[in-house]
């Protein structure tokens, strides 16, 4: 089955889906996104992610490209036109198509493409059983991490640290030595009296759609957890270490700098968590 996009009201093959050179989203990063899991045919936190792709637009000011429920339509059809039972969805809304100046076009209209990719659950499996690396490298970024703006240059550099140094994720440390978030994830960790941290939601963090989900599901199974900033001191020194993505889900760390987290296996808590959180996916 040959892949198909989404773009702009076309439905179109994947290998000549384009947008125009002066869209802004290509000059200016004037845009937002949103990637959503689908799980058995199941979009995972949809409205969640649909209301936080509302939120990006309203705080920069851009203009919806459609109604919430066309949208909706159009995410399934582009799932079922590539066959994608298991997978993501990413979408882009941009400022649209004008002469390249900075202010906000008057009459240009926002832009949206779509597009969906198979994921392998085994393979994701395979890796939290497993576990992964991360390094911990400055965050960089501007102030407003809250809105899921596609400007990633940051997120790109420091990922790309990672990768060359072998390890799956960067964890961005702010300016008083306290871990904000992954480059494409949210840190947690589990401390030596086995108490669940992470960073409160604020402007300096993406707030997660896989930590949200995750916190209801701490909550209806009274699991407490601390909304708090941690240090890279108390990351070094974690029980357990694990971060949460739409692609990621719950994926238990085992190495942070190179230092051993626990037994350099994932631990008890992070593979409980995973598990509720797989379960809550699968039903
Ligand atoms: N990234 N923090 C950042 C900076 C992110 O880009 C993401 C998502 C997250 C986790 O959010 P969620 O649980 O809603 O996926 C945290 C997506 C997956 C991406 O850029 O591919």
């Amino acid at each position: 089955m040959s892949r198909i996009a989404y773009v702009n009201g076309q439905y179109v093959p994947h290998n000549e889906a384009a947008v125009h050179v002066e869209d802004r989203g290509y000059q200016f990063a004037d845009g937002v996104y949103e990637v959503i899991p689908v799980v058995g045919n199941k979009l995972i936190g949809e409205v969640g992610h649909l209301d936080r792709l509302w939120r990006s637009m309203d705080e920069l000011k851009m203009a919806e490209p459609m109604k919430r429920a066309p949208l909706k339509l159009v995410m399934r059809e582009v799932l079922r036109r590539n066959g994608v039972e298991n997978g993501l969805i990413y979408m882009q809304i941009t400022r649209g198509v004008a002469p390249r100046d900075h202010p906000f076009p008057v009459d240009a209209m926002s832009s949206i493409v779509m597009t969906a990719k198979k994921t392998s659950p085994e393979k994701a499996a395979k890796k939290a059983e497993q576990g992964v690396s991360v390094i911990t490298v400055p965050d960089i970024r501007w102030g407003r991490c809250d809105i899921k703006s596609v400007a990633l240059l940051p997120n790109i550099l420091a990922k790309q640290e990672a990768v060359e140094n072998g390890a799956y994720e960067a964890f961005q440390v702010d300016a008083d030595g306290f871990v904000t978030e992954g480059t494409s994830t949210n840190a947690w960790i589990v401390d030596q009296d086995g108490t669940l941290i992470t960073r409160a939601a604020s402007n300096s963090i993406l707030s997660g759609i896989t930590r949200a989900d995750l916190l209801e599901l701490l909550e209806s199974n009274n699991i407490k957890v601390e909304l708090r900033s941690f240090s890279v001191d108390e990351l070094h020194t974690a029980r357990e270490v694990f971060l949460t993505s739409s692609s990621s889900y719950v994926q238990p760390v085992v190495e942070v700098d190179g230092k051993v987290i626990g037994n350099g296996k994932p631990g008890s808590i992070s593979n409980n968590l995973r598990e509720i959180f797989m379960d809550y996916m699968n039903n």
